[in-house]
């Protein structure tokens, strides 16, 4: 198993809010989270639009697996959002779920999570980052893309029949 910081229980610092001022950081997620969050999130696109049960959501925030570390997205003293990894994933990591709740949306912090992505891979020495995104989200299509992300397949029925889900890559030169 990879051994990073975050695998050591450590917070990971994401740059101040340019804004607010406040501190962003990622940290382990507290499994106490797991359940409000999965209500949460349940409750938003593009996840309410499968749907995904607010438990099913809660099993996989509180999952512990080898090189799949789920992170709290924190502003201050606020969970802002998740993401979850899949280190060695295919030559790289796959970004396997990130979502912001709406308070915490179109305020750079996506974008911050993503750079701190591609440093953590640029320094394990990857060649790619993978991400995937239904395609009738058209703003995560536009912040990958944004972000350098490229489309690399269409997978239809990947979670449910009649659904597509896009598979993006950025090549790390
Ligand atoms: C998709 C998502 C992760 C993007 O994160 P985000 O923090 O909202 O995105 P960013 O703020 O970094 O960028 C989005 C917009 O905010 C703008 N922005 C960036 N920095 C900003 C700042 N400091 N202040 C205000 N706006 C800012 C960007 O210009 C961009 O605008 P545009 O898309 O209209 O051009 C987030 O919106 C989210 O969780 N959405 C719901 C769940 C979802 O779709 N997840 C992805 C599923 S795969």
């Amino acid at each position: 198993m990879t051994t990073t910081q975050s695998d050591a229980g450590l917070s990971m610092d994401l740059g101040d809010d340019l804004i607010l001022g406040r501190a962003r950081t990622l940290a382990p997620l507290d499994p106490a989270l797991a359940d409000p969050l999965g209500e949460a999130f349940a409750a938003l696109s593009p996840w309410r639009d499968y749907p995904f049960s607010a438990a099913a959501l809660a099993g996989y925030f509180r999952g512990i697996q080898p090189d799949a570390p789920r992170f709290a997205i924190r502003v201050g003293d606020q969970v802002a959002g998740i993401a979850g990894l899949r280190r060695s994933w295919l030559r790289g990591p796959y970004l396997q779920f990130l979502g912001l709740l709406p308070a915490f949306q179109g305020h750079g912090l996506g974008s911050a999570v993503l750079a701190w992505f591609e440093r953590d891979a640029r320094a394990m020495g990857e060649r790619n980052l993978w991400v995937a995104t239904s395609d009738f989200n058209r703003d995560a299509l536009r912040f990958y893309t944004r972000a350098g992300y490229h489309e690399t397949a269409r997978i239809d029925g990947l979670i449910r029949d009649g659904k597509t889900e896009i598979l993006m890559r950025k090549r790390l030169d």
